[in-house]
């Protein structure tokens, strides 16, 4: 399949100056370009942008971005677009000519691109890094009222694979984690009202970066955007920290999971109520990390309207 990794998001914020204080003063990540009311920013290791702030009346997220590996690959979406009937067409972006905006059957605002324009290798110019050391987007996390039908599309359509899910004791999938990149994924679907953006993710080098990066958000008095963590998830096996930026979409800050690019590696299985699979030292979740998130745009900007769950309730350790 085309899908080469997860590639950038674009978010919609109230206050772009605000945004950037956050993202770019506090975590480090570099601005490399401002346009209009845009501002695109990378981690220490990428070489393309990943990050899209774009000041707007309402806080959403516009684009959930994946790279593709041809042009060819990208009319072989494209093509699928038109056979499904999805709302899709071509745009350009700032270096990037041909942006792919494709509106999944679920309402997911999707963009797949191919050419980017490289920036300059900043990875060892270690004297520049700012924050905990950003160093690249890793994945997307989103609420899905209907997991098993997204799961199952994402696998057969566009050829993610399945590496853990969630499953209550009747069988019934409640998330999924599916790769493209070789690692834990590139985009998971967890069960709730949708829909919406759960949260986005960024790789740090190291764990005690994690560490690093709670310590700045103390140290500016902004304790109060730390909303869960640090810990070590049970599933993926990663350290995390979850962050709320200033119009409350969710960032989490990942590091250490572990390699899948065998196309035999069999899925982990984790019940529903295990409460290891959240934290692996049994630390609560906090029940606003179950139901907040953050509203998806259509192609022409307005909010996707979302659905409640068919599945009822929340696990049982959540407070
Ligand atoms: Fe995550």
């Amino acid at each position: 399949m085309a899908i080469v990794r997860v590639g950038f998001i674009e978010l919609w914020v109230q206050d772009l100056e605000r945004s950037l204080d956050f993202y770019h003063g506090l975590l480090g990540l570099r601005v490399e370009h401002r346009e209009g009311k845009s501002a695109y920013l990378r981690g220490y290791e990428e070489l393309e942008w990943s990050l899209k702030l774009t000041q707007a009346p309402l806080a959403a997220v516009r684009s959930l971005g994946f790279k593709v590996d041809s042009e060819e690959g990208l009319e072989a979406l494209e093509a699928w677009a038109r056979r499904e009937g999805l709302p899709h067409r071509l745009e350009g972006d700032w270096g990037r000519p041909r942006v792919l905006r494709v509106q999944d059957p679920f309402g997911y605002p999707l963009a797949f691109y191919f050419q980017a324009e490289k920036l300059p290798r900043v990875l060892q110019r270690y004297h520049e890094h700012r924050g905990p050391g950003i160093l690249r987007i890793d994945h997307l996390n989103l609420f899905s009222p209907e997991v098993g039908e997204a799961t199952r599309l994402y696998q057969e359509a566009l050829g993610f694979r399945l590496t853990e899910y969630t499953e209550d004791d009747e069988g019934r999938l409640w998330a999924s984690w599916l790769h493209r990149k070789g690692n834990v994924h590139d985009v998971a679907f967890t069960n709730g009202e949708g829909p919406r953006l759960h949260h986005f993710a960024y790789w740090l080098p190291d764990p005690l970066a994690v560490l690093r990066a709670a310590d700045i958000l103390a140290g500016a008095m902004r304790t109060d955007q730390i909303e869960r963590g640090p810990g070590r998830h049970g599933i993926s096996n990663a350290m995390f920290l979850y962050l709320k930026d200033p119009d409350g979409h969710r960032m989490e800050l990942y590091t250490s999971d572990y390699l899948t690019v065998d196309p035999d590696l069999p899925p982990v299985r984790w019940s529903l109520n295990d409460p290891r699979r959240q934290t692996l030292w049994g630390h609560r979740t906090p029940k606003s990390w179950f139901l907040e998130g953050s509203p998806l745009l259509d192609l022409e900007g307005r909010p996707v309207p979302t659905r409640a769950s068919r599945l009822e309730g929340l696990p049982q350790h959540v407070i």
